[in-house]
């Protein structure tokens, strides 16, 4: 397959502080990627665009452990369950690659769909378990998708280390299982959560809030720092825990709740008791719009 490298020269008066941005549209030879950087530790940022200080986070800590830090951007079809949502997903590329230059990116990778996809050559890659609660219910194959493009993304970009953000925590445990059991040779860095002044998680999904349902958003973390605290203050009951939890989401009625549960850390599994590390997990609906966030507590 010919490769095709586009210097993004519009950027270039922008990113003038960056020398080296490239951007990919096809997947690069091992000779490219592989050789020539794979010596000096290749860090990967995989993400589907409409960047925000949360993929910072990932491309900064990426740029402060790796010699040669790649980043993509592409919004994956196989993970939306909702085609409205796939279309309505923000799609900036010149705005997302300016980005990455400033968080000191050396390489987007950003695939056409037909490039990860390509015709009659289908194969899924599965993670049973872990993805099957929480976020796996309500949105049926989404996490199919998320481990297959994950897959076909780090065998083109093959890092040694690959960032992703806490935030999406059965996300990260999926990948987690995913690089264990396929015996993938890449790292894995889970990355805090980024939020703003008032506890909101950063997300994509933050822009589509009304005024007034961005003021109410911040009640998700409250709601799940309340449920923390009662595991601080010593109760083990995870029907408890959950209960106080949404007794805060319930002081706004517009708040639809989609889950709240208490799961072991590492498996995503439900527990009734509080016994090692917990991470408890919520989704949320603000008037057609979808947000996730979890605290963990040991
Ligand atoms: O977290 C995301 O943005 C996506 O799920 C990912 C990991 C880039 C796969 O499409």
């Amino acid at each position: 397959m010919p490769e095709v490298i586009r210097h993004i020269a519009a950027m270039r008066t922008r990113l003038a502080q960056v020398r080296h941005l490239e951007m990919l549209k096809t997947a690069p030879s091992r000779s490219r990627l592989g050789n020539s950087l794979k010596a000096s530790g290749i860090g990967f940022v995989p993400t589907m665009g409409a960047l925000h200080a949360g993929h910072g986070a990932l491309m900064d800590a990426a740029r402060s452990e790796c010699d040669v830090v790649v980043a993509s951007v592409f919004v994956n079809p196989t993970q939306f369950n909702n085609k409205e949502d796939y279309e309505r997903y923000g799609r900036n590329l010149d705005a997302d690659v300016a980005f990455c230059g400033i968080h000191g990116v050396n390489v987007v990778f950003a695939p056409e769909v037909e490039e990860m996809y390509p015709a009659n050559r289908d194969v899924f890659v599965e993670i049973p378990g872990v993805s099957e609660g929480l976020c796996g219910a309500f949105r049926p194959g989404h996490f199919r998708g998320v481990a297959t493009v994950v897959t076909k993304l780090f065998n083109i970009v093959q890092p040694d280390i690959a960032y992703f953000g806490e935030k999406d925590a059965q996300q990260l445990a999926v990948i987690r299982r995913l690089v264990a059991g396929l015996n993938m040779p890449i790292t894995i860095v889970g990355v805090p959560t980024v939020r703003d002044s008032d506890g909101l998680a950063l997300s994509s999904r933050n822009e589509r809030l009304t005024r007034e349902d961005r003021q109410r958003a911040p009640l998700l973390y409250r709601a799940l720092e309340a449920a923390r605290r009662e595991i601080e203050n010593g109760v083990t009951d995870a029907g408890r825990i959950r209960a106080r939890g949404l007794e805060v989401l319930a002081q706004e009625p517009s708040i639809r709740v989609e889950y709240f549960e208490v799961v072991d850390a590492e498996s995503m599994q439900p527990v009734t008791r509080v016994a090692g590390r917990v991470c408890i997990a919520a989704a949320i609906w603000l008037d057609g719009v979808r947000l996730i966030d979890n605290v963990v507590s040991s």
